[in-house]
């Protein structure tokens, strides 16, 4: 995610935000740029690509003045151009903002506000918030600033400032991290603490709806319903390495803590008020979604185990067969694929040398080929017909954590999308079925607020030299993630199999030194899963179930038992997964391993 500084105080401010970035540099970004108040003006440099040419620019030209707002950006909307980079300004060049979130609405006030004769020059969501103070500035930029939130939907951290009010920052959000670093004579907004620490240890936290005036000497806070607030003061004690983490001991562990938040930016704003599912991204019209008769998915790893949770949710939802194929093997097969076949390509990174290849053979063929990526402007953004975004972050940890889940919710979308457009499910059904993922993250965050039972289940299983890991339906792709998660972090053997097929031969693999992983949440096969699960133990199997809370009966079949949240079957995917990522990363702690850079692995593989 995107990266905010602002300093007000009698340091030069440039210095302080380019330190600061620097800071917030390991989060990932494509551009970056400063807005510093001069001489009663502001004056803007930005570059594309890393802190050093922003750095350059400015050791070139540089901008004298002790308050000023920086930004690394991670593009959301808009390319990583010059153009689409922080800060952006109001017409008169007077205001400059710089944003972290996704303004919902944005098109729509862009629309407004082009109407009203603002001249908006970027791609961004982030401009229209600039156009939009203006137009409600009448001489005191925080009162502008809260006029102007309460027209806002979607998620934003802002720093503003005014080249008519030098001495503050008005600082504002929801649902995007923010906090100033309270400093003698001096004031460090900024969206991440590791930006503070350099000038002070002390840190006000923002709450969602604040609005807070921040000056060299004064913080004064103002919650949603305009009423004064004291925000919370904490004193933090972390290195500047923790601090990175947020606290986490590692990435891959924040990162799946941060899972709540990645689905739900991913699926923010998918349901109109009408009751249809919003995915212009498809750039077709719904008889042309109605018109595809095969869905092919190509993708690798992680990728392609929520390929194959998407086709569950396709098949099921909107009775359309799909095929999923490691991307790797797609090329190579000839597959049947002609123009009324939609290509889905699932990629983190957008980067992976085999789905790139997949997504130019399937065009070749005539299909049309959509992508699902993390990374905005990556290659397969370029390659594809269409992009759907998942909007989890940038993923540090090599192991795909909450991009998985991201992408996930991000499948439930366009699943619900063809179901709509085909007429394959009611509109009741499809109502409820949002209702329930909506609550996804609710869900994510139940499970994360009780697991010590998975860290004393990992204590028992850190010398496994082999384990196996067993699914039914969607509980499949499951299994198969999570024995994924744990071979490459912990380096134990892990093999993932439909459970019914254990006795087709695995099966002759158990011994009471193989533990069984077995996703056994609620669903039409359950109680063929509990059967499976006697077949196992009856030669010996130490088992660790993943099932619903409420199921006593399951921990008379199993030495473990990691609960999560009831839901419904088909949705039940992210919650199962959850679990399985923690044990992995538990039994890998436990066992010394580097969790955030495992041996042999890359974060994006870009060669075939
Ligand atoms: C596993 C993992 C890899 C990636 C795979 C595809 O934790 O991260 O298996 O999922 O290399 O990468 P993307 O999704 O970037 O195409």
């Amino acid at each position: 995610m995107c990266g905010i500084v602002g300093y007000v105080g009698p340091r030069q401010a440039s210095d302080v935000l380019l330190g600061g970035l620097a800071r917030l540099e390991y989060r990932g970004y494509d551009s970056a740029g400063v807005a510093i108040i001069g001489d009663a003006s502001i004056d803007v440099e930005r570059k594309v690509g890393k802190l050093a040419n922003l750095r350059a620019a400015l050791d070139d030209a540089p901008l004298v003045g002790s308050v000023g707002i920086g930004h690394t950006r991670w593009a959301t909307h808009g390319a990583p151009t010059e153009a689409n980079a922080h800060p952006h300004t109001d017409c008169t060049g007077r205001i400059a903002i710089v944003h972290n979130g996704i303004i919902e609405n944005y098109s729509e006030l862009r629309e407004e506000l082009a109407a009203n004769g603002h001249a908006l020059r970027s791609d961004t969501d982030t401009e229209t918030v600039a156009h939009l103070i203006e137009s409600y500035y009448t001489g005191d930029i925080t009162d502008a600033v809260r006029r102007a939130v309460r027209r806002l939907e979607g998620s934003y951290a802002l720093a503003v400032v005014h080249a008519d009010e030098p001495g503050t920052i008005v600082a504002a959000r929801k649902d995007s991290p923010l906090v100033v670093g309270a400093g003698t004579d001096e004031n460090i907004v900024a969206s991440d603490i590791p930006a503070v620490l350099e000038y002070t240890r002390d840190v006000l936290v923002l709450e969602d709806g604040d609005v807070a005036t921040v000056t060299a000497g004064d913080v004064v806070v103002v919650d949603a319903g305009g009423a004064a607030r004291e925000p919370e003061r904490l004193h933090v004690e972390w290195d500047l390495a923790a601090a990175e983490k947020g606290g986490y001991e590692d990435f891959m562990l924040k990162e799946i803590y941060e899972q709540p938040t990645a689905i739900r930016e991913t699926l923010r704003g998918r349901m109109g008020a009408d009751g249809t599912v919003q995915l212009s991204e498809l750039d077709m019209t719904d008889a042309e979604v109605a018109a595809i008769d095969r869905v092919f998915i190509v993708a690798c790893g992680t990728s392609y185990h929520a390929g194959i949770v998407a086709k569950s949710l396709i098949e099921r939802w909107a009775r359309i067969p799909v095929e999923v194929d490691v991307s790797s093997e797609f090329r190579y097969r000839d597959p049947i694929v002609d123009p009324a076949t939609l290509v889905v390509a699932i990629t983190q990174s957008g980067e992976t040398a085999d789905t790139l290849a997949g997504v130019r053979e399937a065009r070749e063929l005539g299909a049309r080929a959509f992508a699902i990526t993390n990374v905005v402007g990556s290659r397969v953004t370029r390659e594809s017909d269409g992009v759907i975004y998942t909007h989890a972050g940038p993923e540090i940890g090599v192991a795909a954590t909450k991009t998985f889940t991201a992408q996930i919710a991000a499948l439930s979308v366009l699943a619900l999308k063809l179901a709509q457009a085909r007429g394959a499910l009611s509109p009741e059904r499809i109502a409820s079925l949002w209702e329930e993922i909506s609550l996804l993250p609710e869900v994510v965050e139940a499970v994360l607020a009780d697991t010590d039972g998975i860290e004393a289940c990992a204590a028992e299983y850190t010398g496994a030299v082999s384990s196996l890991f067993l699914g039914r339906g969607i509980g499949v792709p499951v299994a198969m993630e999570g024995a994924l998660k744990l071979k490459e972090i912990s380096y134990i053997h892990a093999e993932a199999y439909p459970a019914g097929e254990m006795k087709h031969g695995p099966i002759a693999l158990i011994t009471p030194e193989v533990p069984v992983v077995v996703v056994a949440t609620q669903g039409h096969t359950y109680e063929k899963v509990v059967s499976n699960i006697q077949e196992v133990r009856a030669r010996g199997a130490r088992v660790i179930a993943v099932a619903t809370h409420g199921d006593e009966e399951i921990a008379r079949h199993a030495e473990h038992v990691l609960y999560v949240p009831r839901t419904s079957e088909a949705i039940s995917a992210i919650p199962a997964t959850v679990p399985m990522q923690l044990l992995a990363y538990h039994i890998a702690k436990m066992r010394g391993c580097n969790v955030d850079q495992p041996r042999n692995l890359a974060k994006s593989v870009t060669v075939e």
